[in-house]
């Protein structure tokens, strides 16, 4: 059988609408709450195949998406490096903190491969076990995103750790996210080698960034990642998902050279099928809260995107992931509505 969603990132759209959802794999659903109360920890629940495996194929079992993503988090790659990460209940990422040159220097890509191997791992039994239609997503961070949590040693409001580094310090700045360039591009080819069938780069913290900076942070690394990993696999689609980047999004599109990107939930789709959808395939914008509160206006909003998108290619998602209280009934009153949909 067909896969929809990856025949639609390759620019030939269907009458049915995929879809796949951010973060549809997570705490919202009872049977992933019990499986990740046999892990340890969150870090080794992201290294177990069997434990990865099993959430990866939960939200597709009970919904019927046209994507699995694989389970993983963006902090792999860091981890990978050398960096220590790990999650604190209630707190969320900690890592210890890279400010100068010293912990710079401890990272290296020498033992990566190795150090995440059991990501490939998950992505070799996902490819055995997903139903044929069913595209697989591999994915990583961006540069600029993972470098915020690098440098800050945790999640924060407003990256004041890595923006003034990248400002006060630009040489190690640099040096960090070449870093994160060539550990991103092996990781995600190596992702494609194990069966993904495209890839996402999540750049969650791109917003407000001064226009000389976007180009510098966001742009050129993501540009950068794109050119190697087409190199190797020329084929493979390549979402990005700049967050919250705004009247930069076209520009974003246009010299990242990436096959589909994500729509937040404030961009005004008007502006985004004259500007993006022209270029490119989008897929996102519901907002997940709408998603709590479901019923009737949670319908009629993703008719309202189905219709408004409905004149390119484009792949139903949402502004960004699910939340935990998220009712999956609601989740599958919203699955039925895509479903139903033609264009
Ligand atoms: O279903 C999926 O989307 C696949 C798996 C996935 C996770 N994280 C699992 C996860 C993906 C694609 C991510 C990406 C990720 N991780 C991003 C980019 C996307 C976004 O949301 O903006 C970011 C910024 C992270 C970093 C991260 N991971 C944070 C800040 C947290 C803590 C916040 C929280 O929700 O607890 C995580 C933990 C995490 N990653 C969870 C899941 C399901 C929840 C932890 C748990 O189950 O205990």
């Amino acid at each position: 059988m067909a896969k929809i969603l990856l025949e639609t990132l390759k620019g030939n759209p269907s009458d049915r609408v995929p879809f796949w959802f951010m973060r549809q794999a997570g705490r919202y659903l009872p049977e992933y709450r019990e499986v990740r109360a046999t892990a340890p920890s969150f870090m080794d629940f992201c290294y177990s195949p069997d434990k990865a495996t099993e959430v990866t194929l939960q939200p597709i079992r009970r919904f019927g998406m046209d994507g699995a993503i694989l389970f993983a988090d963006i902090l792999v790659v860091p981890d990978g490096l050398g960096q220590d990460v790990w999650f604190e209940a209630g707190v969320g990422p900690r890592l210890n903190p890279v400010t100068d040159k010293a912990s710079y220097d401890r990272l290296s890509l020498g033992a990566f491969h190795e150090k995440v191997g059991n990501v490939y791992e998950t992505l070799r039994r996902l490819k055995v076990e997903l139903p044929s239609d069913v595209t697989l997503l591999g994915f990583a961070g961006a540069p600029w995103t993972v470098a915020t949590y690098m440098i800050e040693g945790a999640g924060s409001k407003d990256h004041a750790a890595a923006r003034q580094m990248g400002y006060g310090d630009p040489e190690l700045f640099g040096k960090i996210l070449d870093l994160l360039v060539d550990a991103t591009a092996e990781y995600l080819i190596a992702q494609i080698d194990a069966g993904a069938d495209a890839v996402q780069i999540f750049d969650s913290w791109s917003a407000a960034i001064p226009e000389p900076m976007f180009e510098k942070w966001v742009i050129e690394p993501t540009r950068a990642i794109v050119d190697k990993v087409r190199a190797k696999h020329a084929e493979t689609p390549i979402i990005g998902f700049p967050r919250l980047a705004g009247a930069m999004l076209p520009e974003f599109v246009a010299r990242t050279g990436v096959n589909a990107v994500s729509l937040d939930t404030g961009v005004p789709l008007s502006w985004a099928a004259e500007h993006v959808q022209s270029q490119v395939c989008v897929q996102g914008n519901m907002d997940p809260h709408l998603v709590v509160a479901g019923g009737q206006p949670m319908v009629d909003e993703a008719n309202r995107i189905l219709d408004k998108l409905k004149g390119g290619a484009h792949i139903f998602n949402l502004g960004h992931g699910f939340v935990p209280q998220t009712p999956p009934e609601n989740v599958a009153l919203l699955s039925e509505t895509i479903k139903n949909f033609r264009r």
